[in-house]
């Protein structure tokens, strides 16, 4: 029985190649770089399934070349790089890697709101140029964050473990997500409010939302003109959340304090891009997941999602589970469902 192709985007950590290498046949992308768009459009055209990272792309235009292609497995909790509803179009399933993500997510997130609150980062540069003469009592004054209030947006796993882990700092909690969480509120002790409230009295924002055409610029020159000029904005989420420009403009006549992103609109950010030259802003190059262990472990989910698509199942993490369906029909004729002497694709 011939094995199904597989095109993976990226080499991955720990050993999840190997897993997938015993049971499909594995073309690897091994540059450091994505693959350039036709690359991508050609691999995927010849292949069964497709293992991809974030930073690919998929839409119409490359589904519709792809009539092999059965599952678009992606090593990331968010999806916002892949045309969902082209997908459901073509009955092509997409997966994805959440939860083994979220507690690495939020401690990074953690890390930021610190890092900005108490100014580390400046320090440390300060301390490279010589700046550092004497100790002085109002040098790098930064923000106590015990009795602060805190705003989470999107209380997904994540914004949930961002909530978990500052609850014990003596943080105030509040948060907006599209619904109510009464159980996390009694837990954490967190009050639901409004977006206008939480902008309002938040001293740290922190961004947990998907993107989504709702969500994009739920930061924008309105909410800015809200937050408190002590405030922190962090996002760990998706750059295009935030109207950077109205972020530069805010930043700049001190309307808010300052600013910790892990992730920019467009990704990478331009190096010469104004927001890197404020002292008051930290970018990080969308690291927030990025530990040993827990890459391994979405690098393990991802390839779990795709033999089990290969293999006729649905797997628990398929984002467009509304085309099970039609899907498991497009396997079944493929015939190269993993696991199952029956199905043998076609000659
Ligand atoms: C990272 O940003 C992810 O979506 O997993």
């Amino acid at each position: 029985m011939p094995k199904p192709r597989v095109f993976v985007t990226r080499h991955l950590p720990g050993n999840a190649l190997d897993l997938l290498a015993e049971h499909t046949d594995v073309a690897v992308w091994r540059d450091e770089l994505p693959p350039p768009a036709e690359e991508l459009e050609r691999e995927v055209a010849r292949s069964d399934g497709v293992l991809m990272l974030l930073t690919d792309r998929i839409g119409g235009d490359i589904l519709k070349k792809s009539p092999r292609l059965l599952v678009v497995s992606n090593m990331a909790t968010g999806f916002d790089n892949i045309d969902l509803e082209a997908a459901g179009r073509h009955n092509v399933l997409v997966t994805r890697t959440p939860g083994v993500l979220s507690e690495t997510t939020a401690e990074f997130t953690i890390a930021l709101i610190f890092a900005a609150a108490r100014r580390v980062v400046e320090g440390d540069r300060a301390v490279r140029a010589g700046e550092w003469k004497t100790w002085g009592p109002e040098i790098l004054l930064g923000q106590d964050l015990s009795g602060a209030t805190l705003g989470i947006i999107g209380m997904g796993e994540i914004g949930r473990e961002v909530a978990r882990g500052t609850r014990a700092l003596g943080l105030r909690i509040v948060y907006f997500s599209r619904s109510r969480k009464p159980g996390l509120e009694r837990r954490y002790r967190m009050e639901f409010v409004t977006l206008d409230q939480l902008f309002r009295e938040s001293d740290v924002i922190s961004l947990h939302a998907p993107l989504t055409t709702e969500t994009r610029h739920i930061i924008d020159r309105k909410a800015l003109s809200l937050m408190k000029s002590t405030s922190i904005l962090v996002n760990t989420a998706r750059g295009p959340l935030v109207d950077q420009g109205a972020l530069y403009r805010a930043l700049m006549d001190e309307r808010i304090a300052g600013a910790a992103l892990d992730v920019t609109d467009p990704e990478p950010i331009a190096p010469n891009d104004p927001l890197l030259s404020l002292p008051n802003v930290i970018v990080t190059p969308h690291i927030a997941s990025a530990s040993v262990a827990t890459r391994s472990r979405m690098a393990r989910l991802a390839v779990q999602n795709l033999l089990e698509a290969l293999g006729g199942k649905l797997p628990k993490h398929a984002v467009n589970r509304d085309i099970a369906r039609a899907w498991r029909e497009r396997v079944r004729k493929s015939g190269v469902a993993i696991g199952s002497e029956k199905m043998e694709r076609p000659a």
